[in-house]
This record gives structure tokens, sequence and C-alpha cells, in this order.
């Protein structure tokens, strides 16, 4: 949530800093800022609003070309009304100092009070422009900045990530994370802070994770990082990324949505690559000294939580180990945790950033249960705190709406199902086929994506106008159900349950008329006698019905969307493309804005 961007370098730092927003604008897009120094002077520059009125109203032409340190913010509120006056970078009050801020400092009204009794004065609503006025007021005590940045950072409680500038020394940045991503980019005599590697990557590679407790002050030729705690610099070496500019661009689709949509097979590909040997079993090196847990616990938010639901079904049937499967924000502040020492924390993410996700696995630590990390972003805060980690692969996932990490996340669960039951000399014929259909999944889906696309258009077209939906799956349909209903209400805000089928009749039925439609999962497995039952009931309440099926059904409705049978479960991994397709097109004729829907932010760095 929030997107920070800190240039200092040998090149105008306005165009480099608007460019960086504009590939952070997925993280909030409420309103914008930038920061600089020109002249021995602070300017600040904020507008409500897409970054587009943030272009409009900064001059990157005549003096401001000079400027080559800068800071920028796109921002997704949590303290404040998206206004101007809330929107970042927030200034001090004699306005020396600069700051932007992604996160909450949870004690700001306690810090606000004592600096008001000090005679500050304050113009937004915001905990930031507490921070830089604390950080002012501690400064003008000692008169060193770096003392009082630190001093300041271990009053604010809560999460944050912030970057700094100070009119005295303006070729310098100052930055600090807590909990929330912050990541140095090195490249020839020039320095970025990003929350995330897209806002720099068209000019560097090369990058230095950053972590909680540390401050780092960059500039053009270097970078030294503090300890917090006791002033030491600390040593660290830069990473190379592996992906290009390429990756974190549409690649002329539409919307990031559909082209990661149709990056799909891609990803089934990248995700097996390596995980099959010649005997058709799992390798996971990750993993190999890790003996199959008693209990599993899965652990996840929004669509990496329905991941989780979907991985419970795979993790009990084929490695018979009982799992149960939580919202983090609900897990991390339930009286009690009663694990057994055999057991596993399975964290899903696919940012790893997500506050949420990364307070239930600090819980898991404390009670020293063995973690593992299921997540997208190499260096993430997941990916270094918990024991073991597995990558998904899935490249990075710009639009807001989760779609090819959701399909990873699946891939490396049903691998990891598979995995465990091997260890557990589980394998039978059935498993070895699952294996190996895993393999030519990739091909078919590409196949299939077309005509799905089309299907999708078409329905999509029929049903714009409906102001309410249901969406019924059961077994492993069941969590793919609850996916579409999310991935429908939030692309174009059409209210969406999902539902277990053979609910319906304990409540939710009476909701069914002639205008309320739903979304059936009504493949040709074991349950499809069942589904159909419940297809009849909503019927006969006038219901109407999409029916994605497979060709062999019977089922009657009126409007059936036909995909190939393949062996259950991975028939999952042709359902929910065809989920995904749908909301987006139903958005997208709706006139929506696909890639950053209202009030949401790719990364829920806050609780
Ligand atoms: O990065 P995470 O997987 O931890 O994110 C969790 C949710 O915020 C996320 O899956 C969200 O529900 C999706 N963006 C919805 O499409």
């Amino acid at each position: 949530m929030c997107g920070i961007i800190g240039y200092t370098g040998h090149r105008p730092a306005l165009p480099i800093v608007l460019e960086g927003l504009e590939h952070l604008e997925y993280r909030g897009y409420d309103s914008a800022g930038v920061g600089y120094v020109l002249n021995k002077e602070l300017t600040v520059v904020r507008t409500k609003g897409k970054l587009k009125n943030l272009r409009d109203a900064v001059s990157t032409t005549g003096s401001a070309l000079t400027v080559t340190c800068a800071i920028g913010h796109t921002r997704w509120a949590t303290h404040g009304i998206p206004e101007e006056r809330n929107a970042h970078p927030h200034v001090c009050a004699d306005k020396s100092l600069a700051i932007v801020h992604n996160g909450i400092i949870e004690n700001y009204l306690e810090i606000k009070e004592e600096l008001l009794a000090a005679g500050y004065s304050f113009y937004s609503d915001t905990d930031t422009e507490v921070l830089v006025n604390l950080i002012h007021f501690l400064r003008a005590k000692e008169n060193d900045l770096l003392g009082a940045f630190s001093k300041a950072l271990a009053r604010a409680n809560g999460t944050y990530a912030v970057c700094l500038i100070d009119v005295s020394n303006p070729g310098t940045l100052y930055a600090a994370r807590k909990s929330a991503p912050l990541i140095l980019g090195r490249g020839v005599g020039e320095s970025f802070i990003a929350s995330d590697v897209p806002a720099f990557l068209a000019y560097t590679r090369e990058v230095v994770f950053l972590e909680d407790g540390e401050i780092l002050v960059a500039e053009p030729e270097k970078h030294t990082i503090y300890r917090i705690a006791d002033g030491c610099t600390v040593k660290r070496s830069s990473q190379l990324i592996q992906w290009g500019m390429q990756a974190a661009q549409k690649g002329g689709y539409r919307h990031f949505m559909l082209k990661e949509i149709f990056e799909q097979p891609r990803v089934l590909k990248d995700c097996l690559t390596g995980r099959i040997n010649a005997q058709g079993n799992i390798v996971l090196p990750e993993l190999e000294n890790v003996a199959p847990p008693n209990r599993i616990h899965i652990i996840a938010c929004g669509t990496s939580y329905h991941a989780g639901l979907w991985g419970q079904h795979l993790l009990e049937d084929l490695a018979q180990i009982p799992v149960s499967v939580e919202i983090a924000s609900e897990f991390r502040y339930k009286e009690r945790f009663l694990p057994d020492k055999n057991d596993l924390v399975l964290v899903i993410s696919q940012s790893g950033e997500t506050a949420d996700t990364l307070a239930a696995l600090e819980r898991a630590k404390k009670e020293k249960i063995a973690t593992l990390g299921l997540c997208n972003v190499v260096g993430s805060s997941l990916a270094r705190e918990a024991d073991t980690v597995i990558y998904t692969q899935a490249g990075p996932e710009i639009s807001v709406a989760s779609t090819k990490a959701m399909t990873s996340q699946m891939l490396m669960l049903c691998t990891l199902a598979l995995f465990f039951a091997r260890k557990k000399g589980l394998i039978d014929k059935r498993q070895r086929t699952l294996a190996k259909t895993l393999s030519s999944l990739a091909v078919l889906l590409e196949a299939q994506l077309p005509n799905m696309h089309r299907r999708a258009q078409s329905l999509a077209r029929k049903y714009a106008e409906a102001r309410s939906f249901f969406y019924l799956g059961r077994g492993h349909c069941f969590p793919l159900a609850l996916e579409g209903a999310l991935k429908l209400k939030e692309l174009s805000y059409i209210h969406a349950e999902g539902y277990a089928a053979g609910e319906m009749k304990h409540g939710p039925i009476a909701l069914i008329d002639s205008a309320f439609p739903t979304f059936v999962l009504a493949m040709n497995d074991s349950l499809y006698p069942k589904i159909r039952s419940n297809v009849v009931e909503i019927q006969s309440r006038e219901g109407h019905i999409i029916a994605l099926t497979n060709p062999e059904t019977d089922i009657d409705v009126d409007d059936r969307w036909e995909i190939p049978r393949i062996i259950d479960p991975l028939q999952a991994f042709l359902i929910l493309p065809c989920l995904q397709l749908f909301s987006y097109e139903m958005a997208d004729f709706l006139g929506k804005d696909v890639d950053q829907p209202r009030n949401l932010a790719k990364s829920v760095t806050v609780e």
C-alpha cells in the first residue's frame, strides 16, 4: 500500500520519479506527490486523484531539470481522506525536511499531543506529518539528523517505510522500514529507493534489500546502512533481479490483468521447471530435509487464502495430512493456537508483504513451529522471515486483481501434496497420473484461452446488468467459487457471494429470483449429481444459471460454458482462468478501471 520512490544521481530526478510512480501506482492511487530541493528551498507538489493529475502539475522543464534528487509517493489513504492536504510528501514546521511514508504510525495521536504542546501546528490528518515533525523536533535538540531520525523511528509504533530529504543536504536520501518493503537500487553514480523493483528496473537490476531496524543513507556514488539499535554500519551485498522491464509492461494487452491471465500457461511451465524428475517424482530441494508434518496450518489473505483452501483438499487427499486454513487477520489474534511440535505453518502470499500474513508468520515463529512460505517476490519480508521458502515464480503481477499468482500457488500446493505423499510412501497410480498431467497443463490451457476469452466476452454482455451473483461449487470447486465471487466484486463492483452449493438451501436461496443469476461450477466429477440437483432447486425459483461444465454433462441451464474434462483436481487450472476472464470482461464492459479498482491496493501492508 502506497508507493515510495526516491532518486539521487546525475540525471534529472523528476522525470525518473514520475516514471517510477507510474510503476508503483498499483499500490495506491488516490493522490500523489513529489518533493525536491531547488535553490536551497524545499518544493512539494501534490495532487488528488490519479497520477495523471500530478504529471500535469509537475514541471519537468527549465530549472526543474537541474534537480537531481527527489522523492515521490502514490497514496492509498489510511489516515485522512484522499485530499491534496493529506497527500505526501509531508513537510516539517520550518520546511527543512520532507518525507514520504507507507504504513501506519499507530501512536501518532500521542506524539501529536506532545508536539502540539511544544508549539507545532498540523495541516493534514495524517500520521506522516506527525512523524516528520517529530524528526524535526528531535533534530532541533541535537542538530544531528541521523540521530533524530533513529530516535523518531524508535518512538514510532506500527509499520512503515519512509524516505526523507533534508534541505541542508539536498543530494542525500534517508530511508528506513519496519514490516513494509523498501529496496535500494544501485546504478552507476545513482541510487534509487523504492517500495518495489519495477519503479527503477529501467535503470538498474542491482538491488540491496533493507531490513527492519536499519537506516539507509543513499547518495549518488555510495550508500551506508546503519543499525538503529547501536548506530553501527551494516555490510550487505547486492543481488541481481532476474527479470527485466518487459515483464513489468503490458506487452500489447489492453490491461495488465488480461496479460497476466494469458501468461498463465507460461507460469505453469516455469513453476514446474526442474520440479519433476525422470522417474516422474516431484522434486522440492527446499524441503528435502523436512519430514512430512503431522498437521499443516495454512494462513493467508484474499486470493492467496482461496488458493490455500484449494490446497487443503490436495494435501488431505493425496498426502493424508490434516490441514486447517485460516484468514491471517483472524489467526493473528486468535486466543489459542495449540500446535503440535511436528506441525507446519504454511503462509501463502503473492507479495510477501501482507501485514496480517507477516504477523501470523511471526506468531507461528514465536510458538517455535516450523514455517514454510509460499511467495512470489524474491527478497520480500515473508521470504526472509519464513524458515523455508518456495518461490511461486509467477513473475511480477501488476494488476491489483490477483490471477497468475493464484495459479502458481495452486500448482506449488499440488507439488507439495505429491511431494509429501511420496515421502510418506503413499504414491499410487492416480498420483502418478496427476504428476504426469501437471506437465501437460500449460499446453492445454494455452490452446483453450482464446475460446475461453470469447465465451467470457459474450456472457459478460448478457449478464452485465445483474446487480448480484452467486458462485457455487462443491469439493475442490468450492474455493474456486469463492475466488470467482471475489474477482467479480473487486473488479466490477457487482455484489457476488461464493457458496458451497449444498449450503444454498440453508438460507441464501431466499435471495434467488429472475434478477439474481448464479454461476455454477458443475464438473463431471463424483459430486456432479449433487450440484445438478442444487441447480434444479435454483431454477425452480426462476434463477438464471451459467454453468461451467464439461461436454459430457447433461446439465440444462440458460448458458452452458464447456471446458475439456481433465483429471480432478487439476480441472481447477482450466476453471480458474474462465472465472478470471468472466470478471475481467464484466468489468471492462461496464467501463471499470480493471487494473486499479476503486478503494484497493495491490500490497496490503497495513492491518
Ligand atoms: O500478496 P498477498 O497474496 O498476500 O495478498 C493477499 C490479498 O490481498 C490478495 O490476494 C487480494 O485478495 C487480491 N489482490 C485479490 O485479487
